[in-house]
């Protein structure tokens, strides 16, 4: 029997004919040749899509294609045939008028619905009447709504509240997620998440917990986000803070005080001055305030859902501006080595107290001290780079006052080789004595080194003792009563010198204790 030449010669055959045909000639494929398969594209299909059967490994051969709804080939699901020959397609039984069998053998299925969901069948039958079967699975799943957010509580209060969200509508197979600021949510200590997740408790709900949230579905085929949903958490009055230009004015200025606090409906403002109300706003405006509008500036604000109260308080200080000081010296002129107080007086209270010398911020020496509030300056002793201008100031945060300038001079003996009057004789004889100190030091040191190392070392040495006592080796003589007075004021030189030179401190020692062996 040659069915494919039958079919030819025949070029059309009848319907029935050629599908009692193939229901009798059914046998599966050889294993030689690659097995007929079909699948469905896409695999997990959307309802309302379309759904292509695909089919692989069409036999060349083929006569006709036939697709079935279900597992089998019953002629009551039959949806299409077509003839490969003749390019015509035959509705079935089953047919929706939404199914095109393609040359290739391939079904396009077209919107689709969850009815369609389940097993197709095709029929390939060849030339020879013999038929080959596929079967492919349609899983249709429907596309998801846009879902929505329900709250139980519009208007929940901070600390207080618990708030469930429910997302909207509840349909199986879905997944439900959570969002808030675009971060996932999931389990914690604040939050907790039905089996589902469809459910979303926040227990004691923050402003933190204000929103946006959103939900999300998915299935297989479908995911989609909710409408942001944004909590109306009641919260605050947090403690006000009040902001003014500064806590110090002079009078005349225009007071203006601004207050502020988190609160969710926005709080309600109140002022008070020393107790007293003054206004229900935000800003407290009073124009060129005078000393007695110094007080306590209290902001309460009230939220009236949260039923809660907070208060701030600023001082302001009014103060007229200051009026200079005065300023005294025990002594403007003095003696080098001898003390001097300076005293500033002011009839300001609450100030501070600056020294100025020579027009600059005074650097305190340690040969300075200053009273408790600054308004004395003790200096002793004093020193030549003392003298000069003094003034001193006094100053609040909103104003300042300098005082007259006063002069400070200070004597001294002037440098040896200058003419000299009583002053300048007792200085030359201090220098005289300084050199006769010196040269007996360097007399005691040369017999000393001489004693100790060789004519090399002395040598060396010998320009620092030079240094150390120059010139007024040569001066005048010296007088023996002179020598005392010059050996106490030795030392206050001595002293002075040692912090600016370096000079031999062993010489010196070494000097001292020759004169008091004398
Ligand atoms: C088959 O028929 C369809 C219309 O029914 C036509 O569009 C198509 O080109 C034909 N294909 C062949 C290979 O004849
Ligand atoms: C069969 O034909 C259809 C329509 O032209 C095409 O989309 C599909 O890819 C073809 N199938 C195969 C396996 O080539
Ligand atoms: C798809 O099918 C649905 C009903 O199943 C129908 O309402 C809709 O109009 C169809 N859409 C198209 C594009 O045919
Ligand atoms: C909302 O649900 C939470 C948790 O069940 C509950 O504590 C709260 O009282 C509910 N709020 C309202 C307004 O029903
Ligand atoms: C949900 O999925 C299960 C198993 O995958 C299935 O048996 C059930 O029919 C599905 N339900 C719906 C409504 O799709
Ligand atoms: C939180 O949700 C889980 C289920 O996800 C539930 O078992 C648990 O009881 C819930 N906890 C509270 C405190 O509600
Ligand atoms: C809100 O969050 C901020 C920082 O994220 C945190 O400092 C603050 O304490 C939180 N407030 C509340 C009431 O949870
Ligand atoms: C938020 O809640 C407060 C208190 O119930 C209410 O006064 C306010 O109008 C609400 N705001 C919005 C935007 O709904
Ligand atoms: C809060 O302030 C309002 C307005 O000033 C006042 O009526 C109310 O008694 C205050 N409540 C509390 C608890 O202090
Ligand atoms: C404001 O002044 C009052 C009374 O003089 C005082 O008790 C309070 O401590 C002051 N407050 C501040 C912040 O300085
Ligand atoms: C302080 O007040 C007295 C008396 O009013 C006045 O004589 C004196 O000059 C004032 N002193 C200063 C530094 O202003
Ligand atoms: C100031 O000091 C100088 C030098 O020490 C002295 O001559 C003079 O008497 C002093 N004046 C007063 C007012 O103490």
């Amino acid at each position: 029997m040659e069915p494919g030449s039958a079919t030819s010669h025949r070029g059309f055959v009848s319907w029935q004919g050629l599908l009692l045909t193939a229901s009798l000639l059914t046998f599966w494929n050889p294993p030689t040749t690659a097995q007929l398969t079909t699948e469905s594209v896409p695999f997990n299909a959307a309802e309302g899509e379309d759904v292509l059967l695909l089919v692989h490994n069409v036999p060349a051969d083929s006569r006709a294609y036939l697709w079935f709804k279900g597992e089998g080939t019953v002629e009551d699901n039959r949806i299409a045939t077509y003839m490969t020959d003749e390019n015509t397609t035959l509705e079935g039984p089953a047919y929706s008028h939404r199914e095109t069998i393609y040359l290739n053998g391939s079904l396009l299925f077209q919107n689709i619905t969850q009815g369609d969901t389940g097993f197709y069948t095709l029929q390939v039958v060849k030339r020879n009447f013999l038929s080959e079967l596929a079967s492919v699975q349609l899983r249709v799943y429907p596309v998801l709504p846009k879902p929505s957010i329900t709250s139980n509580n519009s208007d929940p209060v901070e600390g207080k509240d618990s708030v469930v969200l429910t997302c909207e509508p509840e349909t199986q197979n879905t997944t439900y997620l959570w969002w808030m600021n675009g971060q996932s949510l999931q389990n914690g200590n604040r939050l907790n998440l039905s089996d589902d997740g469809r459910i979303l408790t926040l227990f004691s709900v923050t402003r933190n917990g204000t929103g946006p949230y959103e939900c999300e579905t998915r299935n297989l085929v479908s995911g989609i986000r909710s409408d942001p949903v944004t909590l109306n958490i009641s919260y605050g009055p947090d403690a006000p803070v009040i902001l003014a230009s500064g806590s110090y004015f002079l009078p005349g200025t225009n007071l203006s005080l601004s207050c502020h606090a988190a609160s969710n409906p926005p709080a309600q403002y109140f002022w008070f001055f020393n107790e007293n109300y003054l206004q229900s706003t935000q800003e407290l405006f009073l124009p060129s305030i005078a000393v007695n509008d110094s007080g306590s500036y209290t902001c309460s604000v009230y939220n009236p859902a949260t039923g809660l109260n907070r208060t701030t308080t600023k001082n302001i200080t009014v103060i007229e501006p200051l009026s200079p000081p005065s300023i005294q010296a025990t002594n403007t002129t003095v003696a080098e080595g001898d003390s001097v107080v300076l005293t500033c007086l002011s009839n300001d209270t609450g100030v501070s107290i600056r020294w100025i010398h020579n027009d600059q911020s005074l650097r305190l020496t340690e040969r300075m001290t200053l009273s408790q509030n600054s308004s004395a300056l003790t200096i002793a002793p004093v020193w030549r780079e003392d003298a000069g201008e003094y003034q001193c100031e006094v100053s609040n945060p909103v104003s300042s006052g300098r005082s007259a300038t006063i002069k400070l001079k200070v004597e001294y003996a002037p440098s040896p080789g200058l003419p000299g009057g009583t002053i300048a004789g007792i200085m030359v004889a201090v220098v005289a004595g300084v050199a006769l100190i010196g040269a007996l030091a360097y007399f005691l040191f040369f017999r000393k080194m001489g004693r100790a190392s060789d004519q090399h070392d002395l040598s060396e040495h010998k320009p620092s003792v030079s240094n150390h006592s120059p010139g007024p080796s040569d001066n005048s003589p010296n007088k023996v009563d002179e020598i005392a007075y010059s050996s106490l004021n030795f030392n206050v030189l001595q002293t002075k010198q040692s912090t600016s030179d370096s000079p031999s401190s062993t010489i010196t020692e070494t000097v001292y204790s020759e004169v008091k062996k004398k």
